[in-house]
């Protein structure tokens, strides 16, 4: 499974690439205007920012919600650097702009998926990635580790190449359990990444370790 961080924070992105499992990055708008990026040149300015720092794919999303305005955001997007995926809306106008997109060579990342339906369109407009968003549906009492399973088992029936990003990750747990089910992808927060580190059995065990280690060695 792939590791991408979701986060527009360079530092944020710098820690994650310093573990070495780093495979990419997804931002969206509210992550950017969290970072108090704004204007359209601190923008992508920003983008070739992250593509510094990262080997692997980032996702930049487009604003425009009409086709024609999406197609013009997205080729400028895409001029940036070859590991700039254009993120588009999963809408009417989003679709044909990824099916666009795909026959021109761009990588494509489908976002703000929240059923098997528009997870399966996708896919045949030949998104290169698809996002379904498990925690906003965790958020109102919807399953949402089982839209990732049932897009699998859609994808898996007809090998669709398009993969699997579980979105929207919030923990640990939902890393554990997208890996489970075979998401090829999953972005979240650095938080949940580190909290793969964790045990207490292992802190307890490397200083026992230490402690007869010293002892022996008085
Ligand atoms: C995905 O690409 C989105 O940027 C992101 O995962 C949304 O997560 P949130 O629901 O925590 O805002």
């Amino acid at each position: 499974m792939k590791f991408f961080i979701d986060t527009a924070n360079l530092n944020d992105i710098k820690e994650a690439q310093d573990l070495g499992v780093l495979d990419g990055v997804t931002t969206n708008p509210s992550l950017m205007a969290k970072e108090g990026i704004t204007g359209q040149e601190n923008i992508l300015q920003h983008y070739r920012d992250i593509c510094e720092i990262v080997d692997g794919d980032v996702s930049a999303e487009v604003i425009a919600t009409d086709f024609e305005g999406m197609i013009k955001e997205g080729e400028e997007l895409a001029k940036l650097n070859d590991q700039i995926v254009v993120k588009i809306p999963m809408t009417k106008d989003g679709i044909k702009a990824c099916k666009y997109f795909t026959e021109k060579g761009i990588k494509t990342n489908v976002t703000l998926v929240f059923s098997v339906g528009q997870a399966l369109l996708a896919a045949k407009a030949g998104a290169t990635y698809v996002s379904p968003f498990l925690g906003r549906l965790d958020d109102i009492s919807t399953d949402g580790m089982n839209l990732i399973e049932e897009i699998r088992i859609v994808y898996d029936n007809y090998l669709f190449d398009t993969q699997i990003l579980a979105a929207s990750v919030r923990h640990t747990m939902h890393i554990v359990n997208c890996a489970k089910i075979g998401a090829d992808v999953m972005t979240g927060p650095l938080s949940s990444i580190m909290g793969l580190l964790k045990h207490p059995l292992t802190d307890i065990g490397l200083a026992q370790f230490l402690a007869d280690h010293a002892k022996g060695n008085q």
